[in-house]
This record gives structure tokens, C-alpha cells and sequence, in this order.
């Protein structure tokens, strides 16, 4: 559905977002292989993490809703039961990696699908590792979904060097090995975020300028109380609108603030971003807080490779922050743009082209220099949500204001964009 924004004059007031979706799907998954009852509060409420959910359900655990969290029955170790019926992942890369890692380690064969957008997105970044670790695949020629996994009687633990920076496959290889008592260890370059490692307590070391974490069968999960803080990757829309909307501010309570997400914060405050952090607390070794925002002049600056893989996520409306900022707005050495829920790139591009501004497309990137020209335009999203709510928070920046395309993808991660905008903007 296309959906029209209007010019906001300003911003004001305070927000509490749903939990994190990168906590969320591991909070759900390390409940449902735990022995016994979990709870969760703050789940997020997007259609990714419902995917995860539905196939925790299908293969066994019990999940319910008792007044502000849920409940899930833990399968416990290699409990799981063989579904009945293909697995869907629908757009969520998450659910069809981590799972993966599994169900590489039980005692059946099972199948995964996803929607359009997904079976077109890399899995041979899984798939290689995993057969390492002995699991058979059966896939098409351009490893993508559908896949069937055919695990091995026991678990080969591995030593993996990652070619891509991406946690979902690190998550995928360090879940797949609690399955083992010998130490599986991936080996990363560049960190990226670390919700595995700390929700499960697992070791990282770092040596040489590279990152080791490891896990074995000692580390598999128990039965939890968890607490998932709010989205900070849905949180940086507010954020990036607060700041560029005339005497405004914002307080956005209890949200994530573990250090591998909010390369985006630092980098806005490096432009000149007023932003603070308050209340610190930690739940599951998951550092969260208060953050607070303020109308800032922003600046470009020169955003170095080693932080890409911290605010992949971000890049779309960090595009928007940057188009209002001094300077011209460069993004380099993020080709992974290319392989998530559009590419990125391209999207970002086409729509920023519809401004007259002067864009250049890279293999790795792209740079936006120029003024807007206010005139009325639609976006895409591309069918992607951060593209849509990216565009969105444009919109509300352009005089004349804006409309985007097929909106209703928003859904994924934060199907209460809309209302939250309409609580905090005038
Ligand atoms: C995620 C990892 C990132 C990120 C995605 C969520 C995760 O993907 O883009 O939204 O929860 O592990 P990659 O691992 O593909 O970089």
C-alpha cells in the first residue's frame, strides 16, 4: 500500500519500542532448545521474529502468552520433534541461518523455504560451514532457499574462518557446536554483533586483530528469564528524525545498547549529534538504557570500513542524516548492502536519483552530494522495511513532504512505526 508523509514541524516527547529482533529470534530459539519453561518480555512484534516462533512451535515447543511476556517449553537437548510441513522462514534471513545451525545437529531431515526476496539471498555462506561440520544439503545450483538439511550422527567441530563479515552465519556455525563436548571456534576479522556470544555466555578472545569465539556443548542454554530491550536499530528512524526536526527532543527508554549496535550513534555524534546514554542496566549480559536526542546541525564525516559491519542495519537512514548534513555523504567497502532484504544499494540510489542529487552508485557503496529539491515525490521500498521507513522519515523532512510505495513491508520489524511517529511528532 502507498502511504503519504506529511512535513513534521517537530518533535517531543518520549518513546518505549518493542524488543530488539536480533535478541528476540535468539531469546525464542535458546528457550525452545533449554530444558523447561522460559519467559520473555518485550518480544518484538515483527512478522521475522513471528517466523521464528512458528517454526519453534513446529518442532515441538510450547509457546503462550500470559499477560506482559511469553512463555516457551524448552524441547532440551536434541528434543526437538521432526516437523510435519517445510519450514518457512518468510523474509527473515535470522530465522533461516540460525536454524539452520539448529537443526544441522538433530535427528531428522528438515526443509526450509522463504518468501521471494529471501530465496534469492546467499545461503552458500552457511551451507559451506556447516557441511564442514558434516551436515549433508541438498539445494539448488545457486545455494539459495528452498534447502534441505540432512544432519550427521554426531557434530564435527570446526575451526572457521569467516570470508563474510555476518553474525547470523557466525551464530549459525557456534549454535550448530553446543551440539558437540570439543570446542567449535569461528574466527572473525571485523566484529559484528555479538547477542550469541553474550545471551549464551560464550568466550571470545581477542588475538592478532582478530575475534575468536567458541562454544561446545557446555555452553548449551538453560531455561531463562528474558528481557528484550528495545529496538535501537528501529529506534535510529526517531533518532535521525529528532535530529534533523527544528527544537525538538527525545528520551527512547530501555533500549538496546550492546557496543557491536550503535556504530550509528557514534558516528551521528561524530557529525555533531547531541545524544546521551542513561540509566545503564544489563539483562542477559545485554547492556540497555535510555538515550536522548536533540536537534543538532550535522556534518558528514568519513565513515572508516572497520564500523560498516556495526551499522549495516543503519545505512539507509544514516543516508537520510547525511543528505542534510555538510559535505557530501560516502558509504565504502559495504557490499553486503547488496545481499540483505533488497540491495540496498540500488535502492537507496534509485530513490535518492528521484531528488536530483547527485548521486554515484559503487560496487561497495555510494556517494550522495547536492541539496534536495523539495518536490513532491513516491518512494520505493523495494519491498524491504528499512528502505520504507528510511524514506518515510525523508518524507517528513521535505517540505513538500513525501509518499512510499508498498509500505506495508514496515511490518517486519516494527509494525508500530506509524503510531510511534504519531506519539512523539507534531
Ligand atoms: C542479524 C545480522 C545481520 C543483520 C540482520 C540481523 C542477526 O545480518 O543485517 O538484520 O540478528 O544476526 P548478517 O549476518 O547477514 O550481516
Amino acid at each position: 500500500m502507498k502511504k503519504q508523509f506529511k512535513k513534521i514541524k517537530q518533535v517531543n516527547g518520549e518513546l518505549s519500542l518493542p524488543g530488539d529482533k536480533s535478541i528476540s529470534h535468539r531469546a525464542l530459539i535458546f528457550s525452545a532448545m533449554a530444558s523447561g519453561k522460559s519467559t520473555i518480555k518485550n518480544i518484538s512484534q515483527g512478522e521475522d521474529v513471528k517466523s521464528t516462533m512458528r517454526i519453534m512451535e513446529q518442532l515441538g515447543s510450547k509457546i503462550t502468552q500470559e499477560l506482559d511476556q511469553i512463555v516457551v517449553e524448552g524441547c532440551g537437548f536434541k528434543g526437538f520433534k521432526n516437523p510435519d510441513k517445510n519450514l518457512d522462514c518468510g523474509n527473515s534471513g535470522t530465522s533461516a541461518r540460525l536454524i539452520a545451525g539448529l537443526l544441522a545437529a538433530q535427528n531428522f531431515n528438515s526443509t526450509f523455504i522463504g518468501d521471494e526476496s529471501l530465496s534469492k539471498r546467499p545461503m552458500k555462506r552457511v551451507i559451506e560451514p556447516l557441511m564442514k561440520m558434516g551436515v549433508n544439503f541438498k539445494s539448488n545450483q545457486t545455494l539459495t532457499l528452498p534447502f534441505t538439511i540432512n544432519p550427521p550422527l554426531k557434530i564435527i567441530p570446526i575451526t572457521y574462518e569467516m570470508p563474510v563479515a555476518s553474525a547470523q552465519v557466525k551464530s549459525s556455525i557456534l549454535i550448530a557446536g553446543l551440539h558437540s563436548d570439543d570446542e567449535t571456534n569461528v574466527i572473525e576479522s571485523e566484529q559484528t554483533r555479538d547477542h550469541t556470544e553474550k545471551m549464551l555466555g560464550l568466550p571470545v578472545r581477542f588475538e592478532n586483530g582478530k575475534i575468536i569465539s567458541s562454544s561446545s556443548k557446555k555452553y548449551y542454554p538453560k531455561a531463562n528469564d528474558y528481557f528484550v530491550p528495545g529496538d535501537i536499530s528501529s529506534a535510529a528512524f526517531h533518532i535521525v528524525l529528532t535530529l534533523l526536526s527544528p527544537n525538538s527532543e527525545l528520551w527512547i527508554r530501555n533500549v538496546s545498547l550492546n557496543p557491536t549496535r550503535i556504530g550509528f550513534i557514534e558516528i551521528l555524534k561524530k557529525m555533531g549529534a547531541y545524544i546521551l546514554y542513561e540509566n545503564i542496566q544489563y539483562s542477559s549480559n545485554e547492556k540497555y538504557g535510555d538515550v536522548y536526542v536533540k536537534s543538532s546541525k550535522l556534518t558528514n564525516i568519513k565513515i572508516g570500513s572497520e564500523i560498516i559491519p556495526n551499522i549495516i542495519d543503519e545505512i539507509p537512514i544514516l543516508t537520510i542524516a547525511g543528505i542534510f548534513a555538510g559535505g557530501s555523504f560516502l558509504i565504502e567497502n559495504a557490499k553486503e548492502l547488496r545481499v540483505k532484504e533488497s540491495d540496498r544499494i540500488k535502492s537507496i540510489c534509485a530513490n535518492l536519483k528521484l531528488l536530483d542529487l547527485d548521486i554515484e552508485e559503487f560496487e561497495d557503496g555510494f556517494s550522495a552530494t547536492g541539496n534536495i529539491k523539495n518536490k513532491k515525490v513516491v518512494f520505493n521500498s523495494f519491498g524491504d522495511h528499512r528502505i520504507a521507513m528510511a524514506f518515510a522519515i525523508l518524507s517528513m523532512l521535505m517540505e513538500s513532504g513525501g509518499e512510499v510505495n508498498d509500505f506495508d513491508c514496515v511490518s517486519i520489524s516494527n509494525p508500530m512505526f506509524e503510531e510511534q511517529i504519531n506519539s512523539i511528532a507534531k
